[in-house]
């Protein structure tokens, strides 16, 4: 049999954890492969939590994050080590998902080594370097030089195609987060116990709507985080709904959101939770509201009707497909969408339909099988 090909994935966050562990899974079972993993923690706790569920314990775990990291010292940082760790290791293949600094810290510590790199979840690009930022420019600099780009959709793949891309080098696989959310599920159905701890919460909440809340983006910082604790007071004021929002660990996001919105009767302000927890949120949540990534990629794929609080996005499918729309972080924007989803049903009937423009499950099994006979 052919010497297995030895793959070093790397990855640093909770979103890349998530969109991760269906490939590190396919490739920990495959006697194509030896697999070897490579955790920045640019995340800590956040990410933790997805690699408990998961069952992965990393090979190497360089333990970056500081409380309040600035962008430039987290890059420095991620670039030496994971170095380091490729010189250690000396992988056939890098893999990165996504558009974080580890993404590109750990890309290029690659090239620089001219080990090839395979990029999952490529393509994606919302045209405005400050839209998401810096993640925009992130997704570039790797789309620039990865020898495997898994775009998980046609779109995505034309975009590369622009940038004069090897159209040989570019393949439509699919986003593995649908991998994830169907294990997940699966899990879940296995051993409900996984993703029980809502149970106080929506016992508090019986008889009122769900929103679905997460928020976190560099660029919404300051104003734009205002804006949005402003509009989920005024969501709030209404009897009939309720607010579930788990704050993400990023100082930034927390001290606006705490200083607005606790004791707030309608506002459950909780710890970030596992993927369990979350997507028994997701499943409970008759609307989500949301500046994240990850979750207007899960949204469509259960019918929940998305508004999400960003200019542009890099995923216009659930916008195409008629499940997300883009609000912005304007207050009176985000308020009266919301409203009319919960007093327009037809408005909401036609937002809430399951559909899965971003992948069908098996995303990671094709992913392997690209890495196997690149
Ligand atoms: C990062 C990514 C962003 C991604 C997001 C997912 C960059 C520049 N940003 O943003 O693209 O959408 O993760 O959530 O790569 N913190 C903790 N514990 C944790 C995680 C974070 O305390 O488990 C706090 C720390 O103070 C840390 C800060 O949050 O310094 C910011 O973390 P960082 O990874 O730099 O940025 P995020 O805003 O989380
Ligand atoms: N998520 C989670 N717990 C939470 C909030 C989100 O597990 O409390 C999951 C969510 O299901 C999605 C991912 O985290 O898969 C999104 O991560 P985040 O919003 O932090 O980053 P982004 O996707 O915007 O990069």
């Amino acid at each position: 049999m052919a010497t297995p090909r030895k793959i070093l994935t790397v990855f640093g966050t909770r979103p890349e954890a998530i969109k991760l562990f269906p490939l590190v899974h396919a490739l920990a079972d495959d006697p194509r492969f030896e697999s070897r993993v490579c955790i920045s923690a640019q995340h800590r706790e956040m990410l933790d939590q997805v690699l408990d569920i998961a069952g992965i314990v990393p090979d190497h775990d360089l333990d970056l994050m500081t409380p309040g990291q600035t962008l430039d010292a987290l890059t420095a940082r991620a670039l030496v080590e994971i170095g380091a760790v490729l010189d250690e290791e000396k992988p056939d293949w890098v893999v990165v998902q996504g558009d974080t600094t580890t993404v590109m810290a750990g890309a290029l510590a690659a090239y620089y080594r001219k080990i090839p790199v395979c990029h999952v979840e490529a393509g994606l690009r919302s045209g405005d370097i400050y839209h998401p930022w810096p993640e925009e420019v992130n997704r570039r600099v790797v789309g620039g030089f990865a020898a495997l780009h898994c775009a998980p959709t046609e779109t995505a793949r034309e975009a590369l195609l622009r940038e004069n891309v090897d159209r040989e080098n570019v393949h439509v696989t699919g986003n593995t987060v649908i991998d994830a959310l169907q294990w997940v599920t699966a899990r879940i159905a296995q051993e409900p116990s996984l993703a029980c701890g809502l149970a106080d919460l929506e016992a508090r909440f019986s008889g009122k709507r769900i929103i679905g809340m997460t928020s976190h983006r560099r660029e919404n910082f300051g104003e734009g985080m205002q804006n949005i604790a402003n509009a989920v007071k005024d969501i709030a004021s209404r009897d009939d709904v309720a607010v579930i929002f788990p704050v993400h660990l990023n100082p930034n996001v927390r001290a606006v959101m705490k200083e607005q919105l606790v004791g707030l009767d309608n506002v459950a302000l909780i710890e970030p939770l596992d993927y369990p927890h979350f997507a028994r949120l997701l499943d409970i949540s008759h609307i989500m509201l949301t500046d994240s990534g990850g979750v207007q990629e899960e949204a469509p794929a259960l019918g929940k009707p998305v508004l999400v609080m960003r200019e542009t996005t890099e995923r216009p499918e659930g916008v195409e497909a008629g499940t997300a729309k883009l609000v912005g972080t304007d207050t009176n924007t985000i308020v009266r969408e919301t409203n009319r989803l919960l007093d327009d049903g037809a408005a909401y009937a036609a937002m809430a339909r399951a559909h899965n423009p971003f992948g069908d499950g098996h995303s990671a099994a094709r992913i392997a099988d690209l890495l196997a006979s690149a």
